[in-house]
């Protein structure tokens, strides 16, 4: 029977959703990107060959699978040209496998300026955003005057409402900001070139969508970011600027929720963030240092390092229950094998109690301090390992002890970046 899947971030992103989304792949029909733009940085290995996707879905590697940007990503168009050049280097790209949301909003030049302008302003209070233009074309998208790919197909209007926009756009750069404003002829000549390359690809994907679920097709939803960087539901201010959970991927993509069948949530077998925020069982000195090395943490997108921390039990509670995880995806268990402890947070003590829910208050999570259960390590090779059994026992009771305090069943275990490292103890497509 046919199956539409949900993969969502569980954490603060980057957990290996481009990993687990490439292999899924493999059983799906379609692949749905549906929100955040190109902030995201999802990594597949294949072999020697490493790729590392912003916008394009990472089940294009592929052949013969629909892959779709849908309505609720926001577009960089320079930067999904770019990806579609180096696949086109490598002989990856048929233009027959992409297709893009007439809906989806298009990043513009001057939401990359406003980005870091505004990172600028905050000061110490920054985001530490990508910098990438995220958060002011969801602004444009929200307060009415986005231009949308669509819009890209219709030189008239395009023009119009850059007009419109580059108005206002302009008298903020240049009286608040006191920077150049940018001209309009630039960014339409720049933007109608590019135009006549992605234009035949952007299509009504919410009809595509829809039509191939009642056809019986499996559909894969890659989710971008991770549920603590959620705009409603994460660390606020400290997010992005998109709904990075599972009920996104309805919205995002068109199609009713009554049409999502299972929601499976990534997360590392330890914890990452990047830029600024409250991250209660962050580490500092040698171990963090440790971590980063082993699990080579540093942004895809942005080269960042990323800060390193314990696994967060109370956080993944939450995320499962924000998401209604049916499943959940263990990554990076081999960044683990050489530790003689390994701990998990099981609790937050905040003035003297312990919460066992999650605050999304920013002001009580930085002052939260983790409760920590200490396991032995387990000191063995876990990559290459093929099944659960083969696991080195206590590699075996860390996931068992994972499983207890979230609630939710581990389904497949990822020991090595590569796309042949792991485990599947359960395909949810089948
Ligand atoms: P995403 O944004 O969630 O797709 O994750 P990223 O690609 O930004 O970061 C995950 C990183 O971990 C990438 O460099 C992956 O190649 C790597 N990775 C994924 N799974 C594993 C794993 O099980 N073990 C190791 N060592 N690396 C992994
Ligand atoms: P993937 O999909 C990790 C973080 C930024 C910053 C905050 C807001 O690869 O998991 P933004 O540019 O979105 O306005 O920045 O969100 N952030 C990510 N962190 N992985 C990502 O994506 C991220 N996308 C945004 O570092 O803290
Ligand atoms: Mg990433």
């Amino acid at each position: 029977m046919a199956k539409n899947i949900v993969i969502v971030g569980a954490q603060w992103g980057d957990e290996g959703k481009g990993k687990i989304v490439d292999i899924l792949t493999e059983s799906a029909d379609i692949v749905v990107r549906f929100q955040g733009g190109n902030n995201a940085g999802h990594t597949v290995i294949v072999g020697e060959e490493k790729y590392v996707f912003h916008l394009i879905p990472s089940g294009i590697l592929h052949a013969g699978k629909t892959c779709i940007i849908g309505d609720g990503v926001v577009v960089d168009p320079e930067v999904l040209l770019k990806e579609i050049e180096v696949l086109k280097e490598k002989n990856l790209f048929r233009p027959e496998d992409l297709l893009i949301s007439k809906n989806a909003h298009l990043i513009m030049p001057y939401h990359k300026k406003l980005d870091i302008a505004r990172e600028r302003l905050r000061g110490c209070n920054k985001i530490g955003t990508t910098g990438r233009g995220i958060g002011p074309a969801y602004e444009d998208k929200v307060s009415r005057c986005g231009i949308k790919c669509g819009d890209l197909l219709d030189e008239g209007e395009f023009r119009v409402k850059l007009k419109t926009n580059l108005l206002e756009k302009n008298h903020y750069i240049k009286t608040i900001l006191h920077e150049d404003g940018f001209e309009i002829h630039e960014i339409y000549h720049k933007y109608m070139t590019i135009a006549q390359s992605i234009g035949p690809l952007i299509k009504n994907t919410s009809k595509f969508i829809s039509d191939a679920i009642a056809s019986g097709k499996n559909i894969l939803f890659e989710g971008a970011q991770g549920t603590l960087l959620d705009v409603d539901h994460g660390t606020y201010p400290f997010v992005t600027s998109s709904n990075t959970v599972a009920g996104e991927a309805a919205t995002g993509s068109g199609i009713g929720p009554s049409k999502i069948d299972e929601v499976i949530g990534i997360t590392k077998a330890y914890c990452t963030r990047v830029g600024e925020g409250p991250f209660p069982s962050e580490l500092d000195g040698p171990e963090a240092d440790r971590l980063r090395e082993q699990g080579g943490e540093y942004g895809a997108t942005t080269g960042r390092p990323r800060r390193c921390g314990w696994f967060d039990a109370v956080a993944l509670r939450y995320a499962a229950r924000i998401n209604g995880l049916d499943g959940l995806v263990v990554t990076k268990l081999d960044v683990l094998d050489n530790l003689d402890t390994i701990k998990i947070c099981t609790g937050y003590k905040y003035k003297g109690e312990i919460l066992d829910e999650f605050p999304t208050e920013a002001s009580i999570l930085f002052k939260c301090e983790p409760v920590y259960e200490a396991l032995e390590g387990w000191k063995a090779q876990t990559q290459g390992v093929k099944s659960f059994d083969k696991l080195p026992k206590k590699a075996q009771d860390y996931i068992k002890r994972l499983e207890e305090l979230t609630g939710v069943k581990v389904t497949i275990i990822s020991v090595g970046a590569n796309r042949n490292d792991a485990i599947i103890l359960k395909n949810p497509f089948k």
